[in-house]
């Protein structure tokens, strides 16, 4: 699993850690954008509403909406080539429920990785990220440009401004971790699981540390 606050990178590594050892990805943002991008079409039940009315406050969302959320794939987690979580869990009862849910399928987190980084390099990072509407790639105004500004080099679309990167919803995120990541931290800590990932690198050098921690777990073979 990859823990960190928003923005520290787990989004790109995910891409990377997945292209290279080909786990079944599961991300609860990527869940609820997708829901959301969907509104339109199908009116969203009165749960997932409130989640994403939260998730654009830049809240997180309810513990038990996650948790319908996650057991509704759990097919993910029971996946041949193993199971990449991004972004879950946030808090120590979602910890609890992920524990409960593999001990019922038999398996069990063999590492998480906290990508760490300096609060005024997430913010910036933030601050400039923008993602194709169209095949959700995610682009930086500086750091990661695409070609054609405002263009995604993927497929074209347009680039947009995600809601919740919005100066107000950064700084609810960045205080919505800072109050709940230190128990599931800790949880994972004390299960001697937690690698520590120095994320405030170019891509490239961090998903080097990252594929070493793995490798250096006996994983990924
Ligand atoms: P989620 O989608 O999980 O967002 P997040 O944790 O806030 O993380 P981000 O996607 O913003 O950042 P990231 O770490 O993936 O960084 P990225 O790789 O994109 O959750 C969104 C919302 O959904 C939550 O706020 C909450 O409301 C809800 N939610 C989701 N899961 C939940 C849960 N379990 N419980 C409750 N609520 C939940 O990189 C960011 C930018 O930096 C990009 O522009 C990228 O190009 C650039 N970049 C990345 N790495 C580097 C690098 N090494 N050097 C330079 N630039 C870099």
């Amino acid at each position: 699993m990859l823990l960190g606050p928003p923005g520290v990178g787990k989004g790109t590594q995910a891409e990377r850690i997945a292209a290279e050892f080909g786990p079944c990805q599961l991300s609860t943002g990527d869940i609820f954008r997708h829901a959301l991008s969907d509104a339109g079409r199908d009116a969203p039940s009165a749960a997932m509403a409130a989640a994403l009315a939260a998730m654009k406050r830049g809240e997180l969302v309810s513990d038990a909406t996650v948790d319908d959320i996650v057991r509704e794939r759990a097919r993910c987690l029971a996946c041949d080539y193993g199971f990449l979580l991004d972004g879950y869990p946030r808090t120590l009862e979602q910890a609890h429920t992920l524990d409960d849910l593999l001990a019922s399928l038999g398996h069990r987190v063999d590492a998480a990785l906290h990508f760490f980084a300096a609060e005024p390099v997430i913010v910036a990072r933030l601050s400039g990220r923008r993602v194709c509407r169209r095949c959700h790639a995610s682009y930086h105004v500086e750091l990661h440009p695409p070609h054609v500004p405002g263009k995604c080099d993927a497929c074209g679309g347009d680039l947009m401004h995600r809601e919740d990167d919005q100066p107000e919803a950064i700084r609810v995120r960045l205080k919505a971790y800072a109050a709940t990541s230190g128990p599931v931290l800790e949880h994972f800590r004390a299960a001697g699981l937690l690698r520590e990932i120095a994320a405030a690198a170019d891509p490239d050098q961090v998903f080097g540390r990252a594929r070493a921690a793995i490798l250096a777990l006996g994983l990924g073979g």
